[in-house]
């Protein structure tokens, strides 16, 4: 595949080929010196539309363990405030030779336009458009649950067939849940839905996953649970529940937590809001993975950037080759 788009867009084997591919990269990590030469004088830009702290900081880590020339690209500060198109930025990176593009932006469908358009001949990928994908996300967090309930080496070449994944809150605006639930489906888990019923998107029936409103009865059957950011900036005031009442039916507290099988993991694929959707206690616990999901990130936009970029040479070669 030339780009990374949607989670949609991945079959089973192309999922576990990036899984396994991580696995590789996160052990370079575990070695005293943690670059590989795969990339070296390629440029990847990081074209940053909108904030971001774990997604846009992990891209650039990956790329420079793989030893390509970054450019970082922030739309505050830029001549888009002076109303430059994505047109006219792209065909700005075109002019300087980039060789892939990492985008973030505010409108669902810009990096499609992008991967379309004719305007850049380089891969695109995906670090999360308004509400509708973050396939990086879902494979970092399909990488967290694949180690930790299946194990890095037991799990190589494994999907997540019948594994339990719950996702909570934020659905409606929640780009990590619709990626999430289109990875996991494919990769065989059983994916259900907890969500106040105005935060449930229209149309939901024909996702590929349950949906509950009770989420007292769905922790005891979960292998997994993901608690998703409530996105107050993408919301109308109107149609949100008093922060006290979401998390109170909502909210994962400790008391919560103790009805959720003994190796069930609590996700969050950040950034938190504690004492909403979760409380200190949680995601300070040592069965919250959100560290970890941010550690493995560096990991599989490697194996993403490798796989689109680093053609058929080997990802890891044997540490004597790399010092030639
Ligand atoms: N999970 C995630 O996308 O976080 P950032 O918005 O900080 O990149």
């Amino acid at each position: 595949k030339r780009h990374l788009i949607s989670a949609a867009d991945l079959t089973r084997d192309d999922a576990v080929l990036i899984l396994d591919t991580a696995e590789e990269m996160a052990r370079v990590a575990d070695r005293p010196i943690k670059k590989l030469p795969t990339l070296r004088g390629r440029t990847v830009c990081n074209l940053f539309f909108e904030d971001s702290t774990r997604t846009r900081i992990s891209f650039e880590a990956a790329e420079k363990r793989l030893s390509a020339d970054v450019i970082n690209f922030a739309a505050k500060g830029s001549s888009v405030s002076k109303g430059e198109s994505l047109k006219d930025t792209a065909q700005t990176l075109e002019a300087m030779g980039v060789d892939a593009v990492v985008i973030r932006h505010g409108a669902s469908g810009a990096p499609y336009r992008l991967a379309t358009s004719g305007w850049i001949d380089a891969p695109v990928i995906n670090a999360g458009d308004g509400t509708h994908q973050h396939p990086t996300q879902a494979l970092l967090d399909a990488f967290t649950m694949r180690r930790r309930l299946l194990g890095p080496d037991a799990g190589l070449g494994q999907d997540l067939g019948g594994k339990r994944i719950t996702l909570v809150g934020d659905v409606l605006h929640s780009r990590v849940a619709r990626s999430n639930v289109d990875l996991l489906h494919t990769l065989g888990a059983e994916v259900t839905l907890v969500a106040p019923p105005t935060l449930v998107p229209v149309g939901v029936e024909h996702w590929p996953c349950e949906v509950s409103y009770d989420l007292d009865s769905v922790l005891p059957k979960s292998d997994a649970v993901m608690m998703l950011r409530v996105q107050r900036e993408r919301m109308n005031a109107a149609f949100f529940p008093t922060e006290r009442e979401y998390s109170r039916r909502y909210g994962l507290d400790g008391q919560r937590m103790a009805r959720m099988p003994g190796h069930a993991l609590v996700m969050h694929p950040g950034p938190m809001v504690r004492g909403m959707e979760i409380t200190a206690e949680v995601a300070d616990s040592g069965r919250c993975t959100a560290v970890e999901q941010v550690a493995n990130g560096v990991s599989v936009r490697m194996a993403v950037l490798y796989l689109l970029l680093g053609g058929n040479e080997p990802a890891v070669t044997h540490p004597r080759t790399e010092e030639k």
